[in-house]
């Protein structure tokens, strides 16, 4: 196993439309899966695709902490899991705004409108069909990391750019908030 280099938005690679994956199973495949896992643990993060390390191909790998989990029933944990040649279905019209970081952007985050409830499907390296309705964090990582599949990053999502900022900043103002409102 190993800790893959991770693109920045700038590089190409992240703005093309990936490619089918041809053998779910075959040992590149499953090599390429185990490193995104243990770069996406690395980092941290909560979500690699193939694209941000370099390999143009219709593969993530995500999860959904504990501590990022929602009451909804369709938002709950989720352990290291990969979809190849997923699809996403959009449920409902229901949109809503969240704040989202990603690898390829790193020290920043910005509030993206997404989807509420989405149903995915894809395959992971054994043929095994993974299909399941996400809601929340769930659903937004779902869509977040399809997005680069087809060289979509988060902030062509956009619709608010006051919501967009380095961490620090952002962090810093909300703890200043937060001892405002305590005042
Ligand atoms: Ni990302």
């Amino acid at each position: 196993m190993a800790i893959l280099k991770i693109a920045r938005m700038g590089h190409p690679v992240l703005l093309r439309k990936c490619e089918p994956v041809a053998d779910p199973g075959a040992p590149d495949i499953r090599r390429l899966v185990a490193d995104m896992m243990e770069t996406m643990e690395d980092a941290p993060g909560v979500g690699l695709a193939a694209p941000q390390v370099f390999q143009p191909l219709r593969l993530f790998v995500f999860r959904v902490p504990g501590g990022r989990a929602t009451s909804d029933k369709d938002d709950t944990q989720q352990p290291n899991t990969v979809l190849i040649n997923p699809t996403v279905e959009l449920l409902g019209e229901e949109r809503e705004l969240g704040w989202e970081g990603c690898l390829s952007i790193p020290d920043l985050r910005a509030a993206v409108p997404r989807a509420k409830r989405v149903r995915y499907r894809g395959v992971d390296c054994d043929g095994q069909v993974i299909e399941r309705e996400a809601s929340g964090f769930h659903a937004r990582v779902v869509q977040h990391e399809y997005d680069h599949l087809d060289g979509i990053l988060y902030p062509m999502r956009m619709t608010d750019f006051r919501y967009f900022g380095f961490n620090e900043e952002l962090n810093r103002a909300t703890a200043a908030a937060q001892a405002a409102a305590q005042s």
